[in-house]
């Protein structure tokens, strides 16, 4: 992390890449095998397949990058914080904040640097972009809803716009130090 940190914001060079990955895992299909008779009677066959569960493997995402998960057919943002994104979170005093909650509330296990979010903009549901590094890092450094103009930080917490909360917190479990599940 602290490479990184020396050298991000200033050249603009260093990727922030948002790769798409639409990660669908089977480890739901047997365990919906068993339920599907008794959900199908009282609910509709998309809300059964809402129930599945997402394995997120973190290993190939590098710090400063992010991926994009698929959750009960919502966006989901995993992102693998830097240092210095951690340390702007953590600065920022919650009296500061519409929706007060810190990093270490919005994350799990200690691990400040996972930060899992819906992708989804509370204020009318449009999917943020992630904010890159360099020109277009943004005032925030986070996520940028470009639908009405939603600044969330390095934590995804709003910060400016007319959102009301932060970017929703799903559900997750670490599994290991290397796999998320969702839901
Ligand atoms: Fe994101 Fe309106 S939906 S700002």
């Amino acid at each position: 992390g602290t490479v990184e940190g020396t050298s991000e914001g200033e050249t603009g060079v260093r990727r922030r890449d948002f790769i798409e990955i639409a990660a669908v895992s089977a480890a739901g299909v047997g365990g919906l095998a068993v339920l599907y008779p008794l959900i199908s009677q009282m609910a509709p066959s998309k809300d059964v397949l809402a129930e599945s569960t997402t394995e997120i493997d973190l290993s190939a995402i590098e710090t400063g990058q992010a991926i994009k998960a698929v959750f009960r057919k919502q966006p989901v943002f995993v992102r693998n914080l830097t240092e210095r994104e951690i340390a702007e979170a953590d600065a920022v005093p919650l009296s500061a904040l519409r929706d007060p909650q810190t990093l270490e509330e919005r994350t799990k296990e200690g691990r400040t640097n996972w930060l899992i979010t819906m992708g989804v903009c509370t204020h009318l549901g449009c999917v943020p972009l992630g904010a890159a590094e360099g020109e277009n890092r943004g005032e925030y450094g986070g996520y940028f809803c470009p639908c009405h103009g939603s600044h969330y930080d390095t934590a995804a917490r709003i910060r400016k716009g007319p959102a009301p909360l932060n970017l929703e917190v799903p559900e997750y479990e670490f599994t290991s130090d290397t796999t998320v599940v969702l839901g």
